[in-house]
């Protein structure tokens, strides 16, 4: 995920001054031990609550086929994946967050391979996927409008994207917080963007949305509004 970070000319030590944060302090936040060894240990903990685990069987139906997941994580996902879905390919940067997902990967009754680790730069055919699913994810990717194009890509016609993400908030006030809070939420959430408007985002990759869940979940409004629906390719 580094990579990702420096090919856009981001350093974790320019940004940790800039933050007034020392370079060794800079090394453990980003992706030394608590990006490598801390993070994907409480994405797989927060992200599982009874709450977020019904936002993810709604966002799983109506999946089939072929499926490649982007930010696969731990897996918290594979047992949501209706029955019609046949092979899931996944695409996930971290060693950990992969490891984590083996039992879960192991009970599953469909193939799961990972099929990469950048979102970005997605080493599949055109129109080769019968469906997409991101879910918390597209916060992190660091370009997400290259990220969009590439799922656009590898969508079959009438192929889909689901998603269930936490984006820009419509109120001005809560999106001043969610200004506020960017700098941190970036450094200790893996690069997480705060006020991505998602549906925006979708469109202007050429997806057209056909389904759009807009609320707030429990949590902090600055974290918390959710962008659940489905993105088709025309
Ligand atoms: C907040 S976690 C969500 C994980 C999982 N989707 C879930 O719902 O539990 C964000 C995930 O995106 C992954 N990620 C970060 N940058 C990425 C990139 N460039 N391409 C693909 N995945 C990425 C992280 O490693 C992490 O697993």
């Amino acid at each position: 995920m580094i990579e990702a970070y420096r090919s856009q000319g981001i350093s974790f030590d320019s940004l940790g001054g800039r933050l007034g944060i020392d370079r060794r302090l800079s090394t453990v936040l980003g992706m030394g031990l608590w990006g490598n060894h801390v993070l994907p240990r409480l994405v797989d903990r927060a992200l599982r609550t009874p709450e977020v685990n019904a936002r993810r069987a709604l966002v799983c139906a109506g999946l089939r086929g072929r499926v490649l997941e982007i930010g696969f994580g731990s897996g918290l996902n594979v047992r949501y994946y209706p029955e019609a879905v046949t092979e899931v390919l996944a695409i996930e940067p971290s060693n950990l967050a992969w490891r984590l997902a083996q039992p879960r990967i192991a009970r599953s009754a469909y193939a799961v391979q990972r099929a990469g680790l950048d979102g970005q730069r997605l080493e599949l055919d055109d129109e080769s996927v019968d469906a997409v699913l991101s879910t918390y994810t597209l916060c992190s990717i660091p370009d997400i409008d290259t990220a969009l194009a590439e799922v656009r890509r590898v969508l079959k016609p009438d192929g889909a994207l689901h998603f269930l993400e936490h984006g820009l908030a419509p109120q001005p006030s809560v999106q001043q917080w969610q200004r506020r809070m960017q700098p941190i939420q970036w450094r200790l959430a893996g690069g997480c963007h705060l006020n991505r408007p998602i549906d925006v985002l979708i469109k202007r990759s050429g997806l057209k949305i056909d389904n759009l869940d807009l609320r707030y979940g429990s949590g902090p409004r600055w974290f918390s509004y959710l962008y659940r629906g489905r993105a088709v390719r025309p």
